[in-house]
């Protein structure tokens, strides 16, 4: 197959990632690198979108730019094969932002669903900055400055792509083919698509602590496993038990593997029949739980002792990362010359244009 697909993606530096960013996108980042059938593959910190709301509180960014460079690396990002960058550094995505702000609609971005449920997340109502209300459009800028084919990325990020693929079409319609439309992959299985918090709320953060962090040591892990949301009506063990809503059943949908049966669960063959079970009565959540603990152990064991190992330089890390806005920033810098030309905005290298102008005043 020819290898022309470009992959692009990132985060914001607000936190540090958890299992939720892993089967979302960060796993699915690991296999696009592994497989190698793209032309370049870009993962990026998007500082400058975590700002958007976060401008009084620049150090909570400053300090979380290095801890998702560490996640990222954790997780097997190799900065041979992947450009990691961070996004504050690429002055072209300003000015590419500049110009397709003009492509879109106040009224459009309103439309925005993501925005929306954010805006209310937020309580921004009229408060809203003016820079969050259009990081959409930033967020194009982002994507096409690299001529992404290919974004993995979670379902919220759908409405931004779509909006993306807008301002691609009425950029091409006016100025002619420039821009490449981008594409989400969004993950595969159901459970991955939103991984609820450990408490079975739709979504985990920081503030409900109901989060598993990447970094996060083998015994909170164990803690939290252990106390996690189930069946509430799943009382005595010989009692039917629900797997719907069930988070423990969820996890295990996101992370098991048949393999891990003949490993930690050898009397079940598979997801199935240990699903059928917890239905009929007679399996208790403690097994469940244990089963899933081991699971994830085995998962973020080998991710913790890479973190570890990549802490003990981090002088190191933020010089790979400048390397890599250098890498970033001349491919940046191309698509900002096209993009240029073709709005006409590129007068010193258009020799026709300047002969064209001297004629008319008749030098
Ligand atoms: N909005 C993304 C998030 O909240 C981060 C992001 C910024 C991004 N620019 C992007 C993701 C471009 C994919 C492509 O995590």
């Amino acid at each position: 197959m020819e290898k022309k697909r470009i992959i692009l993606t990132g985060d914001r530096p607000t936190g540090r990632l958890h299992i939720g960013h892993y089967v979302g996108s960060l796993r699915r980042r690991i296999e696009l690198q592994d497989a190698g059938d793209y032309s370049k593959m870009f993962v990026f910190i998007a500082d400058a979108q975590a700002l958007t709301d976060n401008i009084d509180n620049p150090e909570k960014v400053r300090q979380n730019v290095i801890e998702v460079a560490l996640d990222y690396l954790a997780c097997g990002l190799d900065p041979g094969r992947v450009t990691l960058f961070i996004q504050s550094q690429i002055p072209e995505l300003c000015e590419l932002s500049f110009y397709y702000m003009d492509l879109v609609t106040v009224s459009r971005l309103q439309r925005n669903p993501t925005v929306k449920t954010e805006i209310q997340m937020r309580n921004f109502e009229t408060s809203i900055p003016v820079g969050f209300f259009t990081y959409p459009i930033s967020q194009a800028a982002d994507i096409t400055a690299f001529k992404a084919t290919t974004v993995p990325a979670g379902e919220d990020q759908e409405p931004m792509l779509e909006q993306a693929r807008e301002i691609v079409r009425r950029f091409n319609y006016i100025y002619g083919e420039t821009l490449v439309e981008p594409e989400i992959l969004l993950p595969d299985n159901a459970a991955c698509l939103r991984l609820p918090g450990t408490d079975g709320k739709a979504k985990m953060s920081k503030s409900l602590g109901n989060s598993i962090y990447l970094a996060e040591t083998a015994d909170e892990v164990q803690k939290k496993i252990m106390n996690m949301y189930t069946d509430p009506g799943h009382l005595r063990v010989q009692d039917p038990g629900k797997i719907e809503g069930n988070t423990v059943f969820t996890y295990l949908d996101a992370f098991s593997r048949p393999e891990h049966f003949g490993r930690y669960l050898p009397e079940y063959v598979d997801l199935e029949e240990l699903k059928a079970h917890y239905r009929r009565g007679g399996l208790g959540d403690v097994k469940v739980k244990r089963f899933l603990n081991a699971i994830m152990q085995e998962t973020l064991e080998p991710i913790r002792e890479r973190r570890k190992e990549f802490s003990r330089d981090i002088p190191a890390i933020y010089e790979m990362l400048r390397k890599g806005c250098e890498v970033a920033q001349a491919a940046a810098a191309d698509t900002l010359d096209e993009v240029k030309r073709a709005m006409k905005i590129n007068y010193f290298d258009d020799k026709e244009l300047i002969e064209e102008q001297a004629k008319r005043f008749g030098n």
